[in-house]
């Protein structure tokens, strides 16, 4: 595994990440108490681990919190990069940290790494809950403040609401076949040294079934999989978040890390 500075924080986390995020089913039956395979997930999540991968991206909305409780015991709470977010309906102050609360709860930590506002909202809630999340670094309840699909001008916006603290890290959907954050969103990223969380890096799957990326990946002797997320790693800002609810998937992810393919090949791609 490789190990990189994530954005301007300081701490260097793993270049491959793991995100928790099932499926639509999975998250109504999660919220009925019913974790589908929760096993199978928690057994991933701890062979992403052993493997050396050390950030784990989950979300209020997503269900998956207490299986990434489950996942990190026995481990060193300082070693693991732990991400959770907020979504748009709790973006006022007194929601947001009652989210936050329940997220530390589910969780089973005293704080996260990085606070995510999930969506944007209105111009008036996101700086409301930047607001809020500037208090919660204060209070030590979470570390980094960061933002999902927000776009350039959103981003900016943000940064400039905050008073003491930056964006660290903003999280967008980046694959082989969703290019569009190489417009304006990766160059800035580069340049002002924000972590580019990567969701979405295998297109939902998708690429680990294209004939195109295949045909490559045979040609170096690695799976679609580990092409598509060292293709993702060009940038020294992304931070692919794969997810994968089998360990055998895990550990072919967590090896992308240490494939080399000239970048010649990786731009033709
Ligand atoms: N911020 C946002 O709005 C947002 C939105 C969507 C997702 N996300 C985050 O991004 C993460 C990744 O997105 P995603 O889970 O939807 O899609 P993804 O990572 O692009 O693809 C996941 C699929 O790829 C399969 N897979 C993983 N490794 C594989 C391997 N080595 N070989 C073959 N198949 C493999 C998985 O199978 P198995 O599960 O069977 O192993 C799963 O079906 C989420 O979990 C979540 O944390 C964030």
């Amino acid at each position: 595994m490789k190990y990189k500075e994530f954005g301007p924080t300081g701490v260097k986390t793993s270049s491959i990440g793991m995100g928790t995020y099932y499926d639509p089913f999975w998250i109504i039956t999660a919220r009925l108490g019913w974790l589908r395979n929760a096993k199978r997930k928690i057994q991933s999540l701890k062979a992403g681990l052993e493997a050396g991968i050390n950030i784990i991206d989950t979300a209020e909305l997503y269900g998956s919190e207490p299986l990434v409780r489950k996942a990190i015991e026995g481990y060193e709470r300082e070693k693991i990069f732990l991400s959770t977010k907020v979504w748009p309906t709790h973006l006022k102050r007194d929601k947001l940290f009652k989210s936050l609360e329940k997220s530390l709860e589910r969780l089973g930590t005293k704080y996260v790494d990085l606070y995510l506002i999930h969506f944007p909202g209105s111009n008036h809630s996101n700086k409301e809950a930047l607001l809020a999340m500037e208090d919660a670094v204060a209070s030590g309840l979470i570390k980094f403040i960061g933002l999902s699909n927000f776009n350039l001008k959103g981003i900016e916006e943000a940064r400039k609401t905050l008073k003491k603290n930056d964006i660290v890290s903003i999280q967008n959907q980046y694959n082989i076949l969703h290019r569009e954050p190489e417009k304006d969103l990766l160059p800035y990223c580069e340049k002002e040294k924000i972590a580019f969380m990567a969701y979405y890096p295998l297109a939902h799957g998708k690429l680990t079934k294209d004939s195109k990326v295949l045909e490559v990946s045979r040609k170096f002797n690695i799976n679609p999989a580990q092409l598509a997320l060292v293709w993702l790693l060009r940038w020294s800002s992304v931070f692919p978040i794969p997810r994968a609810s089998r360990p055998e998937h895990v550990i072919e992810d967590a090896k992308a890390a240490d494939v080399e393919i000239p970048h010649e090949i990786l731009e033709k791609i």
